[in-house]
């Protein structure tokens, strides 16, 4: 064969496999609704920058027919390509092959790309669409989902591993994604679980839709599952592209610096805050009004609202932020806010991310259902996260830091490097009413009018212990400062913090409370 035939053969081939499971499977993905797995990865990466490997690779299987079957690429498609400039290791589950299902050469594929990503530190995208073990392989499909757990967790905590959800995914196509650090959905189009409808029909006789069961929302509003919900798969890449443009490429370095911006909020930040402290108000407008250009990058909006946590950049830099919402349930910790904070908190110290606390809330969440459903162990991993973090650590006491919540929103007592509090703050073990009832007791029950003699020692406990001044005598709060003073003193912490070194002892790891 002359060079060109050989290269005109190429190109056939190519076209070929590239069309995956054939024109009449990519019709019924398009007719759900669904982009192919090429079209996404070619939407998601830069221009002209996805080189593909393992292009030609066949399964090897045998039993149930499959020696008769040629599943091209075998149902996976793996590669490199860069997102604004940063280079990113890639794979797409094809369902329009068997099913997206993972064989043994299908988890090879994805084996070497992800050993591609940890060796050369850069982040980890995977785009599942998968019906999960392919079961005509038996024991060799499970292997390969094995190796790739094992990857996800020797990567864990060394390279940012994303996970996209982008079809019916169950089994081990809902476990992996489960073990890396952010999962995406799409309204519709994304459904987890372990099981589908027609197991668990067989299994337990009940009967449910896969969106009930295991649908974007579910998973963005219920189960914590996902990170971010989009409308639609292009929403959902440009959520990713953001995504990357925060974090850095591995744990050794920092997220990219941008030039630094001014927030566009104009007005006055004490306004924000309503003059009663029994009135919420929406703890982003705070955040808002700090970081640069007033852009901040939610995590897990719907799920647990009564912690908000995401990005937002200082002078430039990306920061991590957690606060109490008071708009929700007064912003107390309950198992899923302690669940989504501490998780949040450690992702930004493996990552080198400064984190900032703005706290206001009135403690753990009292009650039967949270005691019962574990509150004392989910609790416990915001004390264990936030003591863990060795990056700068700052906190702005907005309002209320009452009992546990005062120690467990980056105390001083915690390791926190900066403690600062608006001379509204209030830092006591409980609030006033509470306190009252209790320390005053005897005197309000003698009283001739216990109302109204609850309403002084109110005062007086008020006057005593709910205000910032108690905390800062003891230097457990470094500055009380003025809410217009916020961001200037913030930038100025995480600059002074630029060259932290906090050595711990050596262990192997953790046992954090799980
Ligand atoms: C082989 C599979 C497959 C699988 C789907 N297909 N799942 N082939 N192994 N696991 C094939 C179908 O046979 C079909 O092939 C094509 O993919 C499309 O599937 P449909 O059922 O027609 O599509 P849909 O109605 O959209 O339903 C999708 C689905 C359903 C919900 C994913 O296929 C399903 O429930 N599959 C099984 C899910 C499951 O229980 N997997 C086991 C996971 S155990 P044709 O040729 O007809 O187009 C596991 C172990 C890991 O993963 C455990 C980790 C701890």
């Amino acid at each position: 064969m002359s060079l060109k035939k050989h290269i005109l053969d190429l190109r056939k081939r190519r076209e070929k496999v590239q069309l995956g499971g054939g024109e009449k499977a990519i019709e019924k993905q398009m007719a759900m609704g669904k982009m192919t797995a090429r079209s996404r990865i070619l939407a998601l990466l830069d221009n002209e920058s996805f080189t593909e490997y393992d292009l030609f690779v066949e399964h090897e299987a045998r039993d149930f027919g499959m020696d008769k079957k040629q599943l091209h690429g075998d149902g996976v498609i793996i590669g490199t390509g860069t997102i604004y400039g940063a280079p990113v290791c890639i794979f797409a589950q094809d369902f329009t092959v068997a099913g997206g299902s993972l064989g043994l050469m299908h988890a090879r594929k994805i084996t070497k790309i992800m050993d591609h990503a940890l060796k050369m530190r850069v982040p980890l995208i995977g785009i599942n669409d998968s019906g999960g073990a392919r079961i005509q392989e038996g024991v060799n499909s499970l292997a390969g989902y094995g190796e790739i757990f094992y990857r996800n967790t020797i990567a864990s905590g060394v390279i940012p591993q994303i996970s996209v959800i982008l079809g019916p995914c169950a089994g081990g196509a809902v476990y992996s994604p489960a073990l890396t650090d952010f999962v995406f959905v799409v309204d519709q189009i994304s459904k987890m679980f372990i099981t589908g409808p027609s197991v668990i029909k067989t299994v337990l006789g009940e009967e449910i839709s896969m969106e009930e069961l295991g649908g974007a929302r579910v998973h963005a509003e219920i189960t914590g599952n996902a990170h971010f919900f989009a409308g639609s798969e292009m929403e959902c890449f440009e959520q990713i592209k953001k995504l990357i443009t925060f974090i850095p490429w591995n744990n050794t370095q920092k997220a990219r610096a941008f030039p630094p911006k001014e927030p566009k909020f104009k007005g006055n930040i004490e306004d924000i805050i309503p003059a009663d402290p029994k009135q919420p108000y929406d703890v982003r407008d705070v955040i808002k009004a700090i970081v640069d250009d007033s852009d901040f990058f939610e995590i897990q909006e719907f799920f647990a609202p009564n912690i908000v946590i995401g990005f937002g950049r200082m002078n430039g830099q990306t920061t991590g932020f957690v606060a109490n919402q008071p708009l929700v349930l007064a912003g107390v910790l309950d198992c899923d806010s302690s669940d989504k904070a501490a998780r949040f908190i450690r992702y930004c110290n493996a990552f080198n991310i400064p984190i900032i606390t703005l706290e206001d809330m009135p403690g753990y969440l009292p009650g039967v259902d949270q005691e019962h459903a574990g509150v004392i162990r989910h609790g416990a991993k915001v004390l264990y996260a936030y003591s863990e973090a060795t990056v700068p650590k700052i906190t702005v006491i907005l309002r209320k830091a009452y009992g546990g919540g005062y120690i467990a929103m980056n105390s001083r007592h915690l390791g926190a490097d900066f403690m600062f509090a608006w001379p509204m703050a209030e830092i006591a073990v409980m609030g006033p009413e509470g306190a009252a009832n209790i320390i005053f007791k005897k005197e309000i029950e003698e009283a001739e009018d216990p109302d109204a003699m609850r309403e002084v020692k109110v005062q007086e406990y008020i006057e005593r212990f709910a205000n910032p001044y108690v905390a800062a005598a003891k230097g457990y709060i470094d500055s009380v400062i003025e809410p217009s003073e916020t961001r200037h003193l913030l930038l100025h912490a995480i600059e002074v913090s630029s060259n932290k070194n906090d050595q711990r002892p050596y262990k192997k790891h953790g046992i954090p409370p799980f």
